[in-house]
């Protein structure tokens, strides 16, 4: 099980929000995007994925890969999606996830409930990190992205404390979508040395 996990600092969070205006909505397209990347496949999806969206540090969207259903790549099926979930939101009783869609649940939750409730091993995706190939192959590797803006200094110093590693994935600063391809290349590779289907 691969997992990842993107910060979406402005990201709204009102379910009428405007399908015509995903970067007004707080770079909901970044979101957005991070959801595709983290998903799809050519003609497939990734089933053996899981996807948390932290919005505004208030509200987690779940997404789980072997559940998920009407997920097509474009940006605007994911927005429609997720407006779905802050709509089911509303509704949500405490911690407690409501499912939205099938395979997508959104809680009142924030980072830091959130990192307390991970199972696996917590890495920090940043272009300052260490070298991928030098995470290894780790069973259960859970991914932390920020979205198009820096980790703050309160969530840094969370994953000082519950990360396992702090990891780059080249020398460039690249879009977090971008760095969740990069991840999967590595691992569907077994770390870059495996090509066959
Ligand atoms: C668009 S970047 C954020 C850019 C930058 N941190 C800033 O201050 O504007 C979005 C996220 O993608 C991930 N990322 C970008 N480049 C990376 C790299 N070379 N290695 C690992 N992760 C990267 C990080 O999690 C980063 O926070």
């Amino acid at each position: 099980m691969r997992q990842f996990v993107v910060l979406g600092h402005a990201a709204s969070t009102d379910p009428d929000l405007s399908l015509d205006d995903l970067p007004g909505a707080g770079r909901f397209d970044v979101l957005c995007r991070a959801v595709t990347a983290a998903f799809t496949l050519s003609h497939a999806i990734r089933e053996d994925v899981r996807c948390f969206l932290v919005l505004q540090n208030r509200l987690s969207i779940r997404l789980e890969g072997d559940e998920l259903r009407y997920l097509s790549p474009d940006e605007r099926n994911v927005a429609s999606l997720l407006k779905n979930a802050l709509e089911a939101a509303e509704t949500a009783v405490g911690a407690q996830a409501v499912e939205s869609t099938p395979g997508i649940y959104a809680a009142k939750r924030g980072f830091e409930a959130l990192l307390d409730d991970l199972d696996g091993t917590v890495i920090q995706l940043h272009e300052d990190g260490d070298p991928l190939p030098d995470l290894g192959l780790p069973d259960t590797p859970i991914f932390v992205l920020s979205d198009h803006e820096a980790f703050t200094d309160a969530e840094a110093a969370l994953l000082a404390e519950h990360a396992d590693a702090r990891i780059s994935v080249g020398p460039e600063a690249i879009h977090g979508n971008h760095a969740i391809t990069v991840v999967h290349n590595y691992l569907d590779t077994d770390g870059y040395t495996r090509y066959d289907r």
